[in-house]
């Protein structure tokens, strides 16, 4: 009798401790997982690189795929996923600048979505906000260089595939924090 008690009991504890495991642990935000979302980018992207004739400069600072992996840089990338939101993809939506980005409409919801889901689960540390720092100054400068922030808002909308590649590796489960 005890020991038919204790079998249940350590199968209803087998599956207690199965069913916690399977529980998804995943905090994941779905338009980096969705091909659509990709494909847009990428469009509107190439259309931003095919109207830049610097292919000197580069304003998002390059991460090593290593670092992407274990680097957790993800609330980095969050952050100039935010100023991009902010400062330059909300504009051009609004000013509809479609015929130089199309579907930059069905980008930036979905950008939006990522920034709402990620935000949340991250804690800015210095060392994000040195990031973000260094890409607003490689901005900045670029605006200067050319004489123009236009165009330098135009190469970061044709960075925008690398910002999300970054966020699609460094934003796993257990990297938000
Ligand atoms: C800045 O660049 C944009 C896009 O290339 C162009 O339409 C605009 O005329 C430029 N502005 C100036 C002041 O040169």
């Amino acid at each position: 009798m005890n020991c038919a008690v204790l079998a249940v009991l350590v199968v209803v504890c087998c599956c207690c401790a199965l069913s916690v495991d399977a529980r998804p642990a995943r905090l994941r935000s779905r338009p980096l997982d969705n091909p659509e979302t990709w494909n847009n980018v990428m469009v509107m992207a190439k259309h931003a690189q095919a109207q830049d004739r610097d292919h000197e400069t580069r304003l998002i600072p390059v991460i090593s795929s290593d670092k992407l992996k274990d680097g957790d840089v993800c609330c980095a990338n969050v952050k100039i996923l935010d100023y991009y939101l902010r400062h330059i993809l909300d504009g051009k939506v609004r000013e509809g600048r479609e015929h130089n980005y199309p579907r930059i409409h069905l980008v930036n919801p979905d950008l939006n979505r990522v920034a709402r889901d990620l935000e949340p689960h991250c804690n800015a540390k210095q060392i994000d906000l040195e990031y973000l720092q260094t890409f607003k100054q490689n901005l900045d400068r670029a605006g200067e260089m050319y004489k123009n922030n236009t165009k330098a808002q135009n190469k970061a909308i044709g960075e925008t595939d690398i910002l999300f590649h970054y966020l699609y590796e460094s934003c796993s489960a257990t990297s938000t924090s």
